[in-house]
């Protein structure tokens, strides 16, 4: 077992998204992290800047939330508020976006469209983030993206701009074999800064940190693990 797991990406507020339906739900998804060794989880439900308001699904994530909290049992993670972004020209006319950063940190988990090239406008967007409200991105499931995978330069200009890249800890033991030997490149040569399980339920996307963590221990070894969780526990501090 993995002892102090931080979770980063997780769809474990219920009824807010495509995650889990009923505080049931995500109930016995908080006591599979914990039994693997997990003491903090960051939520992050899905926030449609284009089809939502800031204001809107702040409010539905604080219902989510405290209907959550009023049902954890004793000795449970610690559970933080934060967002999975879906980026867009929208989110710019918020005026404040610091409640969907990870705890106290200035970091915002993002996400593309499927068919994202991560082009000049895309680099151009995330840059005015930072600009505009000093938000740093966090690319999430960065192996869905052919640009980012197929184009490792791509990738670096994304992070030297400041952005962490994620992946979902899955797809390092599921994934088809061109994409998984990508990733542990990847790994290996510190692109990979977070990992999280995308949890959305106990059965088909359930969180599930074993497997990927015992496929990186037995090819990048122990030390690939614990600079992930470092990093991951430097967010929620
Ligand atoms: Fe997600």
């Amino acid at each position: 077992m993995t002892n102090n797991i931080v979770e980063i990406h997780s769809h474990i507020l219920p009824g807010i998204d495509d995650g889990a339906k009923d505080v049931e739900t995500s109930l016995k998804m908080i006591e599979r992290l914990k039994n693997q060794g997990c003491d903090t989880i960051v939520l992050t439900p899905h926030y449609y800047s284009d089809s939502i308001s800031l204001d809107d699904f702040l409010t539905r994530r604080d219902i989510a939330f405290q209907k959550l909290a009023e049902a954890l049992p004793e000795g449970s993670p610690r559970l933080i508020p934060a967002a999975e972004v879906y980026i867009s020209k929208y989110l710019f006319t918020n005026e404040n976006l610091s409640r969907l950063c990870i705890g106290s940190s200035n970091y915002v988990l993002i996400e593309h469209p499927f068919s994202s090239t991560f082009s000049e406008a895309s680099y151009d967007r995330l840059m005015n983030l930072y600009c505009e409200y000093k938000i740093r991105p966090i690319l999430a499931h960065i192996e869905r993206y052919r640009a980012l995978m197929e184009d490792e330069s791509r990738l670096d200009a994304f992070i030297e701009m400041g952005c962490l890249a994620q992946v979902n800890i899955s797809s390092f033991a599921d994934s088809p074999r061109s994409v998984r030997k990508k990733l542990f490149k990847y790994l290996e040569s510190g692109r990979i800064h977070l990992v999280g399980s995308d949890c959305h339920n106990i059965d088909s996307r359930p969180p599930s940190f074993e497997e990927g963590f015992a496929e990186i221990r037995k090819k990048s070894g122990e030390e690939a693990i614990k600079i992930l969780q470092s990093n991951a526990r430097l967010l929620v501090k």
